[in-house]
């Protein structure tokens, strides 16, 4: 596929938002059309509000089942048009409304390197396990936590002396670049799903560069 025009789903600070908007300004990435947020007055709405992107806060509670939730998402992203839909420390599970409407179009985020440590307060979890090495994964979002395929990741050596908070700021700096890079690949079709794995249409020696991330600024 390729993709034109993408909504970014937040929740919270909205860094990973930051590094996504940068990227489409440089051209590297399509249009970031529409950001939606479950949360409300979160630092990742009025990122999006300051650099004059669509944003707007939808209520979970306003719903009356997470299925209802996930067709109003769904009805916006469709209503502007969105054809590539990026979790960007999105904390929330997206459901089948959303994920039949955008089928092989969902992507996320995760500060490990899954399948270690998928849920929530990974770098806690990583630090907690004593691994010498944790980083970050972007992949296709299935219904499970933090289980649909993965596209790429970047690696981050554990220090001994790192806490959670230290681990997952150098965790957070990869993260900047591997998610603009690997939505880059899937909205220019180089790489997509296909029977539950990413399948690269580009050289194999592309696909290589993408599990290590430090070099893929410049896919
Ligand atoms: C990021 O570390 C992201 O990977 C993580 O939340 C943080 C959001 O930061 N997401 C998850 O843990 C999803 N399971 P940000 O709001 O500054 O982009």
């Amino acid at each position: 596929m390729t993709a034109s025009r993408i909504g970014v789903l937040v929740s919270g600070n909205g860094s990973n938002l930051d590094a996504l908007l940068s990227a489409s300004r440089r051209g590297d990435l399509p249009e970031i059309a529409l950001v939606l947020a479950n949360v409300a007055g979160c630092r990742a709405l009025s990122r999006a509000e300051e650099a004059r992107v669509p944003a707007r806060f939808l209520d979970p509670r306003a719903a009356p089942s997470r299925e209802a939730y996930d067709e109003a998402l769904a009805a916006e992203l469709g209503e502007a048009r969105i054809d590539l839909v990026c979790l960007a420390g999105f904390m929330r599970l997206v459901g089948r409304p959303l994920l039949e409407r955008f089928a092989g179009r969902v992507l996320n985020i995760h500060p490990s390197l899954l399948p270690a440590f998928p849920g929530l307060h990974a770098p806690r979890q990583a630090v907690a396990a004593g691994v010498r090495v944790s980083g970050c994964t972007v992949h296709f979002v299935d219904a499970g936590l933090d289980t649909g395929a993965v596209i790429a990741q970047a690696a981050v050596p554990v220090q001994l002396d790192d806490t959670e908070e230290s681990l997952a700021a150098r965790i957070l700096e990869q993260e900047h670049r591997l998610f603009p890079a690997a939505a880059a690949w899937v909205a220019r079709g180089e790489v997509a799903l296909e029977a539950g794995r990413a399948r690269w249409r580009s050289p194999p020696q592309r696909a290589e560069g993408a599990i290590a991330c430090p070099r893929t600024d410049r896919p």
